[in-house]
Parts: structure tokens; sequence; C-alpha cells
């Protein structure tokens, strides 16, 4: 997760060039610096370069991204009107994300498969409704409360998000992960009752065959709901250990995670010892897949990401 951020050299120095969309816009750019990191870095798979909030600018929003102060939406979602005033999305419009996936999946080594993405309809939801990032999710859980504007919000979002998932993988995007990173603001009922269904209809969605993996942060409260929603990995973050969470879910399901991303600032023998304890966690099963439970910071060395995946490859060899 922000395998290619800026954190790494090679990236900002694209960034320099253009703006953060205008990277997003051009699939030259945003395959080079896809494959530039994976291969830099030397993991497993590599993600495309891409943003879940592209996908909201079509809606006729006025999505921006600001320096300094992440992504903001100009005109936010606050009732069912505004939520009637939506532009439907044609799945065109975001072509030139399914252009960048087949030209890096191009550009890979076939031993390397490529992560397509989209953000799930909560999250999506989140910033429409807040405007940008937010602490509490006050908004929108208040337009929770009026729950034909909610369901026809979440609908709305459904649709755009499963038609450029399939877009994706008919580009060549070997697996999907579905980012529903805010979702741990909910209570378990709040999210049974106006989040699970929405999240199985996309799942339900994707072309048959390709694995979804489905991620969320500060979900502990949550992971037997989000197991029920959908998908053949669930992401699981830090604040739980790996191997209560998959007794807790099923081991017919398989798991990615869980290193604190902060835990890269850390020495590389400190960043050795929890690999080791995470990877012991596992206790080799099939099916986990070592990962971040978050994204990389901007301030994390390279060389520490380096060698975090040395570590987990040599001490996951078989
Ligand atoms: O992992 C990768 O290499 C793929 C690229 C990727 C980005 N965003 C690029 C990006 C992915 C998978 C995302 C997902 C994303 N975007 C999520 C879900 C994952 C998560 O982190 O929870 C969310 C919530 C967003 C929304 C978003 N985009 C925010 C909040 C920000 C600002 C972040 C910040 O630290 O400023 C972005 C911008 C963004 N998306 C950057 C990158 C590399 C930084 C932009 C820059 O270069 O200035």
């Amino acid at each position: 997760m922000r395998q290619a951020g800026r954190y790494m050299p090679e990236y900002r120095a694209v960034r320099e060039r253009l703006g953060f969309l205008a990277l997003c816009k051009s699939p030259d750019a945003a395959a080079e610096v896809t494959v530039t990191a994976a291969l830099r870095l030397g993991v497993d798979a590599a993600i495309v370069f891409a943003d879940i909030l592209l996908v909201l600018e079509p809606m006729g929003v006025g999505l921006e991204f600001t320096r300094g102060d992440g992504p903001v939406i100009r005109r936010p979602v606050r009732s069912g009107a505004d939520v009637d005033r939506l532009a439907e999305v044609d799945p065109a419009a975001l072509g030139y994300v399914a252009e960048a996936v087949a030209r890096a999946r191009a550009a890979l080594p076939a031993r390397v498969p490529l992560i397509g993405f989209a953000g799930a309809p909560f999250t999506l939801a989140s910033y429409l409704v807040e405007g940008g990032g937010s602490r509490t999710y006050a908004r929108t859980k208040a337009l929770m409360t009026d729950p034909g504007a909610w369901r026809a919000l979440m609908e709305r979002l459904v649709r755009v998000v499963a038609a450029y998932l399939n877009a994706q993988i008919a580009a060549g995007a070997d697996v999907v992960q579905l980012f529903d990173s805010w979702v741990g603001c909910l209570s378990p009922d709040d999210y049974r009752t106006h989040v699970l269904p929405h999240v199985r209809a996309v799942v339900g969605s994707v072309r048959r065959g390709t694995p979804v993996i489905h991620f969320g942060t500060g979900t502990a409260g949550l992971l037997e709901s989000m197991r029920a929603a959908g998908g053949d990995v669930i992401g699981l973050d830090w604040r739980v250990d790996l191997d209560a969470a998959w007794n807790r879910i099923g081991h017919d399901v398989a798991v990615q995670g869980n290193l604190d991303p902060v835990a890269l600032l850390a020495p590389v023998a400190e960043i050795r010892r929890r690999a080791a304890a995470i990877l012991g966690q596992a206790a080799g099963r099939p099916g986990h897949i070592f990962n971040l439970g978050h994204g990389v910071l901007p301030q994390t060395p390279v060389d520490h990401v380096h060698a975090l995946v040395d570590a987990v490859h040599e001490l996951s060899a078989r």
C-alpha cells in the first residue's frame, strides 16, 4: 500500500513534473511509477498507481488534491437532493486507469501479479459527504439516518465501483483490492445495516475467477462482518494479532497484513524482529499475504522497506 509514494525519490521526480491528478491521468507516467516501485523494492506484487477518489471526479463534485491538505471535494453531498444531482459515471471517463493497468501489466515480468483497486462504497461516501478527511464522520453518519438517501448514494457507488473494477480486470489486473479504509469508525450494527449489503453487491459483481482483497483499518470490531460481506482475502491492520484475527474469521479465508507502517521507521533489526513475529503468527499456513497494515509513510527510508522485503523473503522461504 502506497508502494509508489512520496518516500521514494523516483516517484518524487515524476511527481515534480506533473500534478497528482495529471500523473494519475497519464497512463505512461502512472505505469512507470507502478513498475519502478515494484521492481526497486523486490515485492511479489505491484499495485497500479491511481487513487480511490478518481471515481468521484466524473460525478461532478469538484475533486481536488491540494498540497498539504490532502483531497478536497468542493461540492459535498449532504442530502437526498444532493445525491440525485450526482452525475451518472460513464466508465469511459476512467479509461485512463484501465490504460495504466494495461501498460503496467505489459511492462511487468510475468511472475509479478498486478493489483487493481477501488474504494469501497462507505469510504468513498465518507469523502463525498465530509468534503475531505474527517475525525468523527459525523456528517456521513447523519446521512445514514436518512435511509432512502443513504441507500441511493450507496447503490450509485456500487454500480460505479463494480464497473470500474471489472474494467481494470479486463485491462489486465490479476487481483483487485477494495479499500474500505475508514469503515472502522462504525458500530458493528451500523456496518451490518448500512454497509455490508453494499460491499457484498460489489464483491458479487466482480468478474469470477479474479481474487478480491477486502481491506479496512480499525476493524477489530467488524472482522466477522467484513468476512461475511465477502472477499477471498481479508486485510488486517496492526491493531489486531494476526493469529487471533485469523482464528476469528476462519482459516478458509486468506489474510493480508499486518505490520504497523510506523515500524518501518525503526532500525532494521527491529523491523526484522517484527516481521518474524508476524510470520510466526501466520505459522506457515497457506493463505497469508505479508503486507503493511496501512500505507507507507512519506518519511520512511526506502532502504528500510527493502530490508523488510528481504527479511520476509528470507524468513518465509521453504
Ligand atoms: O499503493 C500504491 O502505490 C497505489 C497508489 C495509491 C494511492 N492512493 C496514491 C496516492 C493507492 C492504493 C491509494 C489509495 C487511497 N487513496 C486510499 C485507500 C488507502 C488508504 O491509504 O487508506 C485513500 C483513503 C486515498 C485518498 C487519498 N489520496 C488521501 C487521503 C491522499 C492524501 C494523502 C497524503 O498523505 O497526503 C491521497 C493522495 C495520494 N494518493 C498520494 C499518493 C501517492 C500522495 C499524493 C502526492 O504525491 O502528493
